[in-house]
């Protein structure tokens, strides 16, 4: 295997610009390009660097904006295991929480989940731009940022390698060459894309809902995350520290935010949080949001020497807290591949991360399909004919939670999942 030194950069021959002027591409190789800046692609880099293989991640957006983006929050065991062992555990074990389990709440009443009894795991509690925060310092402390604010991405000749990427940095044109590339780029990337459809095969779900989340200056209402159906809708109670509260609403996903004031989204919240003697605190709200919900996976996730992780492959909906978690996976399973392939020769560690991935990610499905239809409310199935009689669904979904909470397996089999499945090789 060609290896080439990182930053080997060689002003090529002139080549003709987008204007029809010659211009001048600069060259420069790699052993992965890594296509996306956010965890999948920073933690991937980082593993990968960590183990001697050299990578460049290139990132559309700017360095701050991929620091700001609000996103999900909670860490499986399994990946905090990983955190930590890769040298990025210090600020999560300091300002991350553990929690021992959650709450689901219905008939406005809740219940306790206790992870630690039931299958003695836990999950951590932050947020995932702390995760990219501290990914990002890894990166600079090691003097391997991400090239940001890049532009034009183009992919050549992943099929048969080694690829080629050129893109647009400062009004400079870069031609990268690698011997693989990790599409970590997002549901809406260009990664994918580049699979000829004839290569793969897509699966998806919309759902009629979407969901509006705040983070409020406000001390959490409550010691685990609370997930409740009300006959309202869903709602969820999560936080990030013991001053910031994250909350949930599920709301019609073309709702416009500006609808929301922030006296309607607290009393909306108060409405379908609330239980006997317990009292939701409000505080300031300093962001908000509507995101949509979909179900979506790309397989394969490999096309010759083009790797898909995260999000680029699939998307999840946000109620299992699966999404990041899965792409922390993803990640792990792809670093282990690379170091068997560059350090032994093994490509049976490449050739698995398809499989292993797709595997891993439709039980994920399942699961957060399970958890969103449980939880949510669906159209309404009101009789037609009786529409004085209310909604039968919902009376199945009342069902489907009094079962699950009455019975020890069936909450075992959650907080199985919940905490994650196992995914990194060696114990803990
Ligand atoms: C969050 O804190 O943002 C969060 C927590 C649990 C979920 C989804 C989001 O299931």
């Amino acid at each position: 295997m060609m290896v080439v030194p990182l930053g080997n950069i060689n002003p090529v021959k002139p080549v003709n610009g987008k204007d029809g002027n010659v211009a001048t591409r600069t060259s420069i190789s790699t052993q992965i390009a890594i296509i996306g800046g956010g965890p999948a692609g920073l933690l991937l880099s980082h593993l990968l660097r960590r183990s001697g293989i050299e990578n460049v991640v290139l990132e559309l957006r700017d360095r701050e904006y991929t620091i700001e983006r609000v996103r999900a929050g909670v860490l499986e065991q399994d990946a905090v295991n990983l955190l930590t062992d890769a040298g990025l555990g210090d600020r999560l074990h300091h300002e991350g929480q553990r929690h021992d389990g959650i709450y689901l709440q219905y008939n406005g009443s809740r219940h306790h989940v206790s992870f630690r009894e039931l299958v003695g795991r836990s999950v951590w509690v932050y947020g995932q731009q702390e995760v990219v925060r501290d990914l990002i310092d890894a990166h600079d402390e090691a003097g391997t940022p991400a090239r940001y604010s890049v532009s034009d991405i183009e992919l050549d000749n992943v099929a048969d390698g080694p690829a080629t990427v050129r893109f647009t940095q400062d009004g400079e044109e870069f031609e990268l060459t690698a011997d693989f590339v990790a599409g970590a780029d997002g549901a809406h990337g260009v990664c994918r894309p580049s699979i000829p459809a004839a290569e793969k095969t897509t699966y998806q779900r919309e759902y009629p809902f979407g969901w509006l989340g705040i983070l409020a200056h406000v001390q959490p209402s409550t010691d685990e995350l609370i997930y409740a159906l009300h006959e309202r809708g869903f709602a969820m109670h999560s936080m990030r520290s013991d001053t910031v509260s994250r909350l949930y609403l599920q709301v019609d996903p073309h709702d416009d935010i500006t609808n929301w004031s922030d006296d309607r989204i607290w009393d909306e919240l108060d409405l379908r949080l609330g239980t006997m003697g317990w009292t939701l605190e409000r505080g300031e709200i300093f962001d908000k949001s509507i995101t949509p919900m979909r179900s979506f996976v790309s397989d394969p996730m490999r096309f010759g020497n083009l790797f898909l992780v995260g999000d680029s492959a699939h998307i999840v909906p946000p109620t299992g807290a699966k999404g990041l978690n899965l792409a922390i996976a993803d990640a792990s399973y792809l670093h282990d591949g690379m170091v068997a392939w560059y350090r032994n020769g093994d490509a049976s560690g490449l050739d698995e991360y398809s499989p292993r991935s797709v595997k891993r990610v439709w039980q994920i499905q399942h699961f957060s399909a399970w958890m969103t239809r449980m939880l949510h409310r669906f159209e309404d199935s009101t009789d037609a004919e009786n529409p004085e009689n209310p909604d039968y669904d919902y009376q199945v979904q009342l069902g489907q939670l009094s079962q699950l909470c009455e019975s020890p397996r069936g909450m075992s089999h959650l907080a199985e999942i919940y905490t994650g499945l196992p995914f990194l090789s060696h114990p803990h």
